[in-house]
């Protein structure tokens, strides 16, 4: 029985993409299962892990959801503190298009804030893959959601980093190191709106910019 509940969590780790390491981790101590409580408990409103609107949010706010009852989320109060921190880990561990892309890409195309291949779409990445473009046929490998992954890191970063760097950096440090990893667009706009910290200044960014930089902060 011991044996297959173990064998049930190396399992369940494998198809969830998490390391051979932590997985056996898992098997001999009774640490909580992020990716599992994520697809249990917030998969369902919020995407899968791979592509979680959810990206980036850490404990706190994740607290401050549930005790905010934000969403209906009330009803996960019953999830334990190392519950919530395991969930936090592995949402801020999950792959991300920008990371993806300094793995994959970088080498050939330069870094994200000044690729020539901003604005490449899904279709034409996967199209080049499959036509092993300049050798790229070795990316086969990544799945459909990386390739989307990349393809908004393509589509977004460029204009992202830059308006962050313009209008944000300033206050809440360099995008690498970023104090606001995380906020999505509608935080942003909310301490805008509010004139949060003097962020009442910025209320010419269009929803637009402010979408740009989002999608850069959820990729350290
Ligand atoms: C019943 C649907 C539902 C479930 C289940 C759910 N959420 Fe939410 N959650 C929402 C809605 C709706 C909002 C408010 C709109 C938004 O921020 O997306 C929200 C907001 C949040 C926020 C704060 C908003 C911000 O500033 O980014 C976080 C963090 C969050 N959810 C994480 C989670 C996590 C982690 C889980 C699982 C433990 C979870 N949610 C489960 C519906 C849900
Ligand atoms: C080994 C070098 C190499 C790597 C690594 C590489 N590429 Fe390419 N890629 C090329 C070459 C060469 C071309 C053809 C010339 C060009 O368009 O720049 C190309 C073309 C492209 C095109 C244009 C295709 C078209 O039809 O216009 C896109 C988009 C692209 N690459 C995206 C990517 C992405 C995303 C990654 C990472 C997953 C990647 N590449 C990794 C070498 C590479
Ligand atoms: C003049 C300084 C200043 C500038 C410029 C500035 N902020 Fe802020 N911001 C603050 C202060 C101070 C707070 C309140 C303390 C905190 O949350 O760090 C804050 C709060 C926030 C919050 C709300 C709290 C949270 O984490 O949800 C977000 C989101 C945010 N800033 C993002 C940004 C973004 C994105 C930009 C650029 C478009 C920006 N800020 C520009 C000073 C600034």
């Amino acid at each position: 029985m011991r044996a297959r509940i173990k064998n049930g969590m190396i399992l369940m780790g494998l198809i969830l993409g998490c390391s051979i390491g932590a997985a056996t981790a898992y098997a001999f101590t009774p640490v909580p299962d992020g990716e599992v409580l994520y697809a249990n408990n917030c998969a369902v409103c919020h995407g899968a892990l791979d592509a979680s609107a959810k990206i980036g949010a850490n404990s706190t706010l994740i607290n401050y959801a549930i005790s905010g009852n934000i969403g209906g989320m009330g009803s996960l109060s019953s999830l334990a503190p190392d519950e919530i921190q395991a969930i936090a880990t592995s949402l801020a561990t999950v792959p991300r298009g920008a990371s993806l892309y300094a793995s994959n890409c970088v080498a050939c195309h330069g870094g994200l804030s000044s690729t020539a291949k901003a604005g490449a779409d899904s279709t034409t990445i996967q199209n080049a893959i499959t036509a092993n473009t300049g050798g790229m046929g070795t990316f086969a490998t990544l799945t459909p959601v990386q390739v989307q992954a990349i393809a908004s890191a393509l589509t977004m970063a460029p204009a992202g980093t830059a308006l962050y760097a313009g209008n944000c950096a300033a206050c809440h440090g360099v995008i690498t190191a970023s104090a606001k990893f995380g906020a999505d667009s509608s935080r942003i706009q909310n301490a805008i709106g509010g004139d949060t910290g003097g962020m009442g200044a910025l209320s010419a960014l269009t929803l637009d910019d402010i979408q740009a930089i989002s999608a850069v902060l959820t990729s350290p």
